[in-house]
């Protein structure tokens, strides 16, 4: 986990041409395919240097809780009050025991969410967060993006014909169902957000059934994805988001700041692409024209969330990219 991060003077350099003599001393695709076995830490790339080292921060460690799993697992025993806090969210009309029941039936159908908690000196994942801002357009970071262990993207966002601005490569594909896309690559995560129980019994349905088509608006009844791989994030882990980093601000927090927090737990690295608004000032996705220009982050504090971005950045705890 983050208590061992790694210093960052030169690093980045330096790493990139660890990870390029380690890619040329194997033979062809063997470093790829260790690269996607996310489970079996020992199977990891290890730092190319061995520098994993401790870096303290007072404000960033009472922020930091390590207690609270990111991933829902059968153990996960979410309590009353969390569940009253999540099920606000979007009204969901369940109580707690209904939303058990339901978690139940995901684990007969889905693995148990382990993996990736895995931490220590002899550990260093390095991650990259690709945001969806029109910001990432001209950044020639993909290469950059795609040298991480593991790549986060959130929701709509595409790799095909954008592959030089944000990379290919997709470790963790997070979505909740109104956002949800087919995954093309077999290696990648299906991380489903859930905002209410209904979004569990769609997970369940898309891979099954397809008899839920509809949830407060339509949603795809199928969806492919490796069932292997899927994994699901703890109500209480975006609680904790909401409360402890952002303060309580916004509705809830967006997918993109989820992802970035979830890498902070689970990485020993991070670097973050596409977040804020574009050089025009414009909050877009890279794929699309914006055709609304009054709208903003609706109900998620952009502000806030930005701001954060900016301090973890400031004391040395991602790396932030902020394109054009
Ligand atoms: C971490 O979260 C747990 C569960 O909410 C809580 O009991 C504990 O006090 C928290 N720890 C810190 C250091 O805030
Ligand atoms: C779950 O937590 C409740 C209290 O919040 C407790 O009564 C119950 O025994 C716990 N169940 C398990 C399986 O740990
Ligand atoms: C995808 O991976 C799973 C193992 O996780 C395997 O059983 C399945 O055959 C693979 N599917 C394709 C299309 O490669």
């Amino acid at each position: 986990m983050v208590a061992f991060m790694r210093r960052r003077t030169a690093a980045a350099l330096l790493s990139i041409t660890g990870l390029l003599v380690l890619a040329l001393s194997n033979p062809a695709g063997e470093w790829w395919t260790a690269l996607q076995q996310p489970y079996q830490s020992e199977d990891l790339i290890k730092c190319a240097y061995d520098k994993c080292i401790p870096e303290g921060d007072d404000w960033f460690m009472a922020h930091l809780n390590q207690t609270i799993h990111p991933f829902l697992t059968p153990q996960s025993n979410l309590s009353a009050k969390d569940f009253l806090w999540w099920k606000k969210l979007q009204r969901d009309p369940n109580d707690l025991a209904a939303f058990k029941r339901v978690v139940d039936k995901v684990f007969q159908l889905f693995p148990e969410g382990k993996g990736f908690m895995d931490s220590g000196s002899q550990r260093c994942r390095s991650c990259s967060v690709v945001g969806n801002s029109g910001n990432l357009l001209a950044s020639h970071n993909g290469a950059l993006i795609d040298f991480s262990d593991c790549v986060f993207r959130m929701n709509g966002a595409p790799t095909k014909g954008y592959e030089e601005h944000v990379g290919k490569k997709t470790t963790f594909h997070i979505m909740y169902p109104e956002s949800a896309v087919d995954l093309t690559d077999n290696r990648t995560h299906l991380m489903l957000v859930p905002f209410k129980t209904r979004d569990l019994q769609w997970l369940i349905s898309a891979f099954t059934t397809g008899s839920i088509k509809f949830t407060y608006l339509p949603v795809k009844a199928k969806i492919n994805a490796n069932k292997d791989l899927v994994r699901i994030l703890n109500p209480q882990f975006i609680k904790y988001v909401y409360e402890v980093w952002l303060r309580n601000s916004g509705g809830y927090p967006s997918t993109g700041f989820l992802g970035l927090m979830l890498a902070i737990h689970i990485c020993d690295e991070v670097n973050v692409f596409g977040f804020g608004a574009d050089q025009n000032g414009n909050w877009r996705h890279y794929w699309e024209e914006l055709k609304d220009k009054t709208l903003r982050t609706g109900l998620h504090s952009g502000t806030e969330e930005y701001r954060l971005i900016q301090k973890l950045a400031a004391k040395g705890k991602i790396n932030f990219f902020p394109g054009h």
